[in-house]
């Protein structure tokens, strides 16, 4: 269930009889949690009306590709960057051949050459057409460039004919939709996060916190359970769904963090240190809410554990990952605290910013290792978590095999 949850799919229709089938795509795709927008070629709207799909998705439907209203709003480079994922379903032979041959024509070819996202092709059409050499050779064509060609299906079409070229239904296409993020990178693995901020009690009614909404950690967790490992997810005082498949532990402060992670660390393969941990907390906590009697108050603070260089100094063999918050220097901070705090990687990122870091469902991630480092641009938090996710996966397989 949820396997789709916090993903966005771009449906692409293109002109076919199997075009009302894509419907139904979207439904169980939105029932997976995901949330869809549709494009149509021309084509398409001559089969489906596009209101079926806007009433179905809730969001307009895309057909233009010079649309002054849609290009101010949502336009092709905004559509491209906007999916997590991208299927073509049905693909017809025409629009098979615009896009093997990097046509921008129309928006929905111009979305195929401007993504950089996984594009999934569910060829339909009458099995002739699919047959002829032209056909084949222009999905090899898309094959080479990385898209998957999902089906087609043999069977009686609706022209009349037997053979390959009907569109796979739609149950098997949100299978190869959900195997996109389904990676399996980290298969047999348990991992434990941590996520969101900590509250530091000053009086039963105040505390110091910081402004993480842990949005990174949980996306860090939902990647982490898609690529198939076992994923504990320690989280401090936050307003987030959980994700699918992952353990949650609910704690609130900085000791509480650190005893749950703790408790648990002694299972893990991996610890990933997502959480804005408070560096320092109220030596006491008053037992009643404090008065305002004097014009100053002094409020004295002792420092916290550090939780991820305890378990990196610990569990040597353990993979540990450190997250570094700065708001300057990021680089020359980020590459300290990878040796100060004994990390195998550690993500490096602005905050106090207006776009990423806190609060934002956008981020960019600078990744560094022993001698190695990735930047990751702006993108939404859960690609960005997949990726990173994949390159970590990559790290943690060195590490083991040397
Ligand atoms: O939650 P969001 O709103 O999505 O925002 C994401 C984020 C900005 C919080 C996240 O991307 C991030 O940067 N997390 C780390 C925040 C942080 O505390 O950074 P730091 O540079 O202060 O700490 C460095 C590392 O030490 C971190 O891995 C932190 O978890 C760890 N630490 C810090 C203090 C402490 N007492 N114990 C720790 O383990």
């Amino acid at each position: 269930m949820n396997k789709l949850q916090n993903r966005r799919v771009l449906l692409g229709v293109t002109g076919g009889i199997a075009a009302y089938k894509a419907a139904e795509l979207l439904r169980l795709c939105q029932s997976q949690g995901a949330e869809v927008r549709v494009v149509m070629t021309h084509g398409a709207t001559e089969f489906v009306a596009p209101l079926t799909f806007q009433a179905l998705s809730g969001s307009p439907v895309h057909t233009q590709l010079l649309d002054a209203e849609e290009e101010a709003a949502m336009g092709h480079i905004n559509l491209a960057r906007w999916a997590d994922v991208i299927i073509v379903a049905p693909a017809s032979a025409s629009f098979i051949s615009r896009a093997a041959r990097g046509e921008a024509s129309d928006l929905l070819s111009a979305i195929i050459l401007a993504t950089e996202k996984k594009v999934l092709i569910a060829p339909a059409m009458n099995r002739a057409m699919y047959e002829d050499k032209v056909t084949q050779k222009n999905l090899a064509n898309l094959t080479e460039r990385g898209m998957v060609m999902l089906g087609p299906d043999e069977g009686l079409q609706a022209c009349g004919e037997t053979g390959f070229g009907r569109m796979l239904e739609p149950g098997a296409l949100l299978q190869d939709v959900v195997s996109v993020f389904q990676t399996g990178v980290l298969a047999g693995l348990n991992v434990l996060l941590n996520a969101g901020p900590t509250r530091e009690a000053i009086d039963p009614v105040r505390y110091i916190s910081n402004h993480s909404s842990g949005k990174m950690g949980f996306a860090m967790a939902q990647a982490c359970a898609e690529a198939g490992a076992a994923v504990t997810l320690v989280a401090g005082p936050v307003q987030l769904v959980t994700p699918s498949g992952v353990e949650r532990m609910d704690v609130t402060s900085a000791a509480e963090m650190s005893e749950a992670v703790m408790a648990k660390i002694e299972q893990v393969d991996i610890f990933i240190a997502t959480a804005a941990v408070a560096d320092y907390t109220p030596e006491h906590k008053a037992v009643e809410k404090i008065k305002k009697n004097d014009q100053k108050m002094q409020l004295n603070l002792v420092k916290t554990v550090d939780i991820v260089s305890t378990v990196s100094s610990t569990y040597p063999e353990l993979f540990c990952v450190g997250f570094a918050a700065e708001t300057n220097d990021v680089e020359m901070y980020g590459k300290a605290k990878l040796k100060n705090k004994s990390l195998d990687m550690l993500a490096a990122n602005l905050v106090g910013v207006a776009e990423g870091g806190f609060n934002s469902d956008e981020n960019a991630l600078k990744i560094f290792w022993s001698g190695g480092e990735h930047q990751f641009e702006m993108t939404p938090k859960h690609s960005l978590a997949q990726q990173f996710v994949e390159l970590m996966a990559e790290k943690y397989n060195e590490k083991h095999t040397t």
